[in-house]
């Protein structure tokens, strides 16, 4: 399973932000319940929670060790070293850049710098209105196609730095299309 250092794993994008950690605690219970004495149950219960939320709060991991019976230092070393979970709120598209040698080298950074520029955000972090997060990878298997920007599920290939913005206006559009 990837972990930190490598970030391709995608979290589900079905997770309602509005949501308030305590607000997913029954629905949580249930799968715990589901899970009681199952060995190894702590990650899908994680993974559970996260797709509920939409990340991790210190609310609901508390819980969760509580709930299994798992310290919660294990918890959140687990939680830290599986780079699919968060414990910030994300937003509704994840924008990784990859900075794997072959992307690294034919503009990757200069790549992130334009993304940091036009989302005003830096990498970890989330626009205000919650529609991009700004992530980065070390290799998305495209090496070929450097360098690779990924949104969710797409790949992005040989990006320009100018092209950034009609990158994210894409997604920016399908948000005014639904509205
Ligand atoms: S180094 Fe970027 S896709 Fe492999």
């Amino acid at each position: 399973m990837d972990t930190k250092q490598d970030q391709r794993i995608r979290p589900d994008q079905s997770s309602d932000c509005s949501l308030d950690p305590s607000d997913i605690i029954p629905q949580l219970d249930r799968i715990i319940d589901e899970y009681d004495g199952t060995e190894g149950a702590l990650i899908p219960v994680l993974q559970s929670a996260q797709n509920l939320l939409g990340y991790l709060s210190r609310e609901v991991l508390i819980h969760i060790s509580e709930s299994l019976k798992i310290p919660f230092s294990e918890v959140t070393g687990v939680v830290s070293f599986y780079s699919f979970f968060s414990t910030h709120p994300r937003g509704k598209h994840i924008v990784r850049v990859c900075l794997g040698t072959a992307c690294y080298v034919r503009g990757g950074k200069e790549v992130l710098q334009s993304l940091e520029k036009v989302l005003g955000i830096r990498v970890g972090e989330t626009t205000e209105d919650r529609l991009f997060s700004l992530e980065v990878g070390r290799c998305f298997g495209a090496c070929g196609l450097a360098p690779v920007v990924m949104v969710d599920d797409s790949v992005h290939q040989r990006v320009r730095p100018a092209a950034v913005r009609d990158i994210l206006d894409q997604y920016r559009e399908e948000v005014s299309d639904a509205s």
